[in-house]
C-alpha cells in the first residue's frame, strides 16, 4: 500500500513538473548603495511542453512548486537553525482561538507540529497544487483539521477578513512574503502589495516569518563558518520596532565577513523592511537555504486585543 501511495505521489509530482520556470534576477545589493536603488527583474523561460502543462494547472509558481519541494527535501536537515527559531517564537505567540489561517505554508517544511496541534481547525491558502498532498505527508496528524484552498491569498484575504466569523482567527504568513518580489514585476509593486496587506490586517492578530536579506555565497568559501558567525550576530538582535535595512546590514557586519573569506558576497534585499507594524517586537534567524544561499529571516507578531480574547492576554 505504501509503495502504491509513493508511486501515486511520484506520478502526481511528475504531472506538475510542467509548471512555468521563472528565474528571478535581482540586482545585487551593493553594501554602499541606498535602499532605493534596488531593482528586480523577472525573466520567464519556458518551453512548449512546460507551458502546456503550466496552462493546464493554470498557476505559475515562482516561489513554490516542484523546485521548492525538491530543495526542501534535499536541504531540510540543514534548516534546523531556522526551524528551531520559528518553533521557539511560535511557542510564545499568545493566540487562544481554535482556528488558525496559514498563508503560503507549502508542505509545512518549516512549521512546528506542537504549534499546529494547538488548533482544532487549520485553514490554508496556497497557490501550489502539490502543497496539500505533501503537507499531509509531513503532518499526517493534521489531515482531518485542514480546510485547504488552492488560491491566491492576496485576492481572497479582503473577503475572508471581512467575514465576522473570522474576526478572532489569527493569521500566519509562513515564509512567503519575502518572496513577493518573485511574483511582481517591480519593487514598487512589491512594496505596494505589502502596504495593502498591512492595511487589511490592522484589526487582526497576525504573524509572519519572511526573508529580509539573502546572501549568495561564492563557490569557494567556508559556508559553515559564515552560517555560524551570522547565527551569533543575529541572536544578539532583539528588536522592538522597525529595523532599517542599513542598520541590519551593519549589525550583521557583512563587510567583516567579506574580509574573513576574502571573497565578495552578493546581498539581495527582499523589500520586507516595513512589513511588520512599527511597534511589533521581532527577532532574526539564519536560514541556510542551499549550499550557496543564506537568508536572514525576520519573525514578528501583531496582536490585536478583542473583547473575546482579552482574557487570554498577558
Ligand atoms: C517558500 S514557500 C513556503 C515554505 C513554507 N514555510 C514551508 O515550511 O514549507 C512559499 C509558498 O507561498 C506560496 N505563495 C506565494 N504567494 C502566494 C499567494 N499570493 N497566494 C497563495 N500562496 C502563495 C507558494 O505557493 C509557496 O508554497
Amino acid at each position: 500500500m505504501t509503495l502504491l501511495g509513493d508511486f501515486a505521489d511520484i506520478f502526481f509530482i511528475l504531472l506538475t513538473v510542467g509548471r512555468c520556470r521563472l528565474s528571478v534576477r535581482s540586482r545585487p545589493y551593493n553594501l554602499n548603495q541606498s535602499a532605493n536603488s534596488r531593482k528586480t527583474q523577472i525573466d520567464v523561460k519556458s518551453n512548449t511542453v512546460r507551458q502546456t502543462l503550466a496552462n493546464y494547472f493554470s498557476h505559475k509558481l515562482p516561489s513554490g512548486g516542484l523546485n521548492w519541494h525538491i530543495r526542501a527535501f534535499l536541504f531540510n536537515k540543514q534548516w534546523e537553525v531556522l526551524k528551531h527559531s520559528v518553533s521557539k517564537q511560535l511557542a510564545d505567540w499568545k493566540v487562544s482561538n481554535q482556528t488558525l489561517l496559514l498563508l503560503g505554508p507549502s508542505a509545512g517544511w518549516t512549521l512546528p507540529k506542537h504549534f499546529l496541534n494547538r488548533f482544532s481547525q487549520i485553514e490554508v491558502m496556497d497557490l501550489d497544487p502539490l502543497a496539500k498532498r505533501l503537507f499531509c505527508k509531513n503532518h499526517p496528524a493534521l489531515k482531518h483539521k485542514l480546510q485547504w484552498q488552492q488560491t491566491d491569498y492576496l485576492q481572497h484575504l479582503p473577503q475572508w477578513l471581512g467575514d465576522p466569523k473570522n474576526a478572532n482567527t489569527p493569521l500566519l504568513f509562513c515564509n512567503t512574503l519575502g518572496q513577493r518580489g518573485l511574483h511582481t514585476e517591480s519593487v514598487e509593486q512589491t512594496l505596494a502589495d505589502i502596504a495593502n496587506l498591512q492595511q487589511w490586517l490592522r484589526h487582526h492578530s497576525w504573524g509572519s516569518y519572511h526573508d529580509r536579506l539573502s546572501l549568495q555565497l561564492p563557490v569557494r568559501c567556508n559556508r559553515y563558518s559564515i552560517v555560524k558567525e551570522l547565527c551569533n550576530r543575529v541572536s544578539a538582535v532583539q528588536q522592538t520596532g522597525t529595523l532599517p535595512t542599513e542598520q541590519l546590514l551593519s549589525l550583521l557586519k557583512l563587510h567583516e565577513l567579506q574580509g574573513i573569506n576574502g571573497l565578495p558576497l552578493e546581498v539581495t534585499d527582499h523589500c520586507t523592511e516595513t512589513l511588520l507594524p512599527a511597534s511589533a517586537p521581532r527577532s532574526y534567524s539564519v536560514w541556510p537555504l542551499s549550499p550557496r544561499k543564506i537568508h536572514i529571516v525576520e519573525m514578528g507578531f501583531s496582536n490585536v486585543k478583542t473583547p473575546t480574547n482579552l482574557l487570554h492576554w498577558e
